[in-house]
């Protein structure tokens, strides 16, 4: 019998870990699901830890008393450490193997990490760690010898659609910049599905309420996500996340709308081809792509229906009712502490939105003011990066807290 593959699912109660753990529940006797976390979805997180009973659980410190009493109840093999360091303990425990990051925003940043630190396969969903801090994961990486996984749904299709060696380059951390000539590579095209507002007018665009912007037409996805597609900001963050994660420039990168969400990017090369990845719209098929690398696991999900689709549409992205698509792009080229600053104000700003503080056209505002105000410095290490995203955070707390006409 072959030995079972350890994995770690952080962030299992969201959408990202359930769609890894219904692969894994396809798999039991390859993987074992050696730990586990959520945050404050504690009763999920007791569901997950009744079936799986991982060795190692971390949630929220809050509710740390609530774990202990309610959810480790009966499960002695258990172990829990609540808050960040329970996430990098359940990330770096020794029998895991592979990491899956499925943590919302830049909250997965020091356990994606550790886990790349120590050597671990790396499944990464969590993009806001590589928009953050792409150089240093590639660099740990490559000190490592951890194995880096695109999972994000277009990311992971450019990498199938990569030939092996440039593959090579990407897992380790050396990325495809300076070799992507050499192979060929001319353009990465990323796709969109454009969200709920593709075909709504700017003046009700900016008066969305969050019902409206979390009803994605073809992704079942968390909150936050849901709201950077409906802005389009999550496609400027796939930008800046594919400029870090391959090594490659802003300019080399091209953002088309394709409604169906089928085609998931493509790769252009030198001859005129243009190579891409089809599925239907659901992360099981990445994730577990990324979980059998290099052979292929099945998915659960069928192989799509061309002849049902029909038809496949593109168009340019509307720039001006989608201006995060400008922010993102501005920052990918500035570099440095930009993306840092953009990816602190923009996750301020969505939280504020679905708190119902703000309306959903001053989510760019924000982004947009606070980039204006940005003096760009070094965020080569953790701890600068860690320091930039907090100073950001208040100051796009204090202005919304303010108001934005003051
Ligand atoms: N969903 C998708 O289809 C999809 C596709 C591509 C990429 N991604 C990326 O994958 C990541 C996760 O997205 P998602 O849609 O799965 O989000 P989600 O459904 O909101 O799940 C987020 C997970 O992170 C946990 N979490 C939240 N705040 C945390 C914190 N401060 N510290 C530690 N854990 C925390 C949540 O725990 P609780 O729920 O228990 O609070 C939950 O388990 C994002 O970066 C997203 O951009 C998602």
């Amino acid at each position: 019998m072959t030995e079972q593959m350890g994995v770690a699912v952080l962030g299992a109660t969201g959408s990202i870990g359930s769609s890894a753990l219904d692969v894994l529940r396809l798999h039991r006797g390859q993987y074992k699901v050696v730990s586990l976390t959520g945050w404050k979805r504690i009763s999920a997180l007791k569901r997950l830890l009744s079936e799986f009973t991982p060795a190692q659980i971390a949630a929220e410190p809050e509710s740390g008393s609530v774990v202990e009493t309610n959810v480790l109840e009966g499960c002695e093999g258990s172990c829990y450490l609540g808050g960040e360091a329970g996430l990098v303990a359940a990330a770096t425990h020794p029998d895991v193997d592979t990491v899956i990051a499925g943590v919302s925003g830049a909250a997965g940043l020091q356990s994606t990490l550790a886990a790349v630190e120590a050597g671990k396969r790396v499944l990464i969903a969590n993009k806001e760690p590589l928009v953050m801090c792409g150089q240093l994961l590639r660099d740990a990486a490559s000190g490592s010898g951890a194995c880096l996984m695109p999972i994000d749904s277009e990311h992971n299709a450019i990498f199938q659609c990569l030939p092996l060696e440039l593959q090579r380059d990407v897992t380790s951390g050396r990325g495809i910049g300076s070799r992507s000539a050499g192979a060929g590579v001319s353009q990465i095209t990323l796709t969109a599905s454009g969200g709920p507002f593709l075909r709504t007018s700017a003046a009700e665009i900016s008066n969305a309420t969050p019902a409206q912007a979390l009803a994605h037409p073809t992704w079942n996805m968390g909150p936050k996500i849901s709201v950077d597609s409906a802005t389009l900001m999550n496609k400027g963050l796939e930008l800046i996340e594919a400029c870090s994660l391959f090594g490659l420039d802003e300019s080399q990168i091209d953002i088309i709308i394709h409604p169906q969400s089928v085609l998931h990017s493509m790769v252009g090369f030198n001859d005129g081809s243009l190579i891409g990845q089809m599925g239907n719209p659901d992360m099981r098929i990445p994730i577990s792509y990324g979980l059998g690398y290099p052979d292929r696991v099945s998915s659960g999900i069928a192989t799509m229906d061309l002849a049902e689709i029909g038809q496949l549409d593109f168009e340019r992205p509307d720039l001006e009712r989608f201006p995060s698509l400008i922010l993102a792009r501005e920052a990918a080229k500035s570099g440095r502490s930009v993306p840092i600053a953009l990816n602190a104000a923009n996750e301020i700003a969505v939280e504020a939105f679905l708190d119902r503080r703000i309306a959903f056209g001053e989510i760019p505002e924000v982004v947009d003011r606070i980039l204006q105000n940005h003096k760009p410095s070094e965020a080569s290490d953790l701890e600068q990066a860690v320091d930039i995203d907090l100073e950001v955070r208040a100051l796009a707390s204090e202005m919304i807290r303010r108001g934005l006409s003051s």
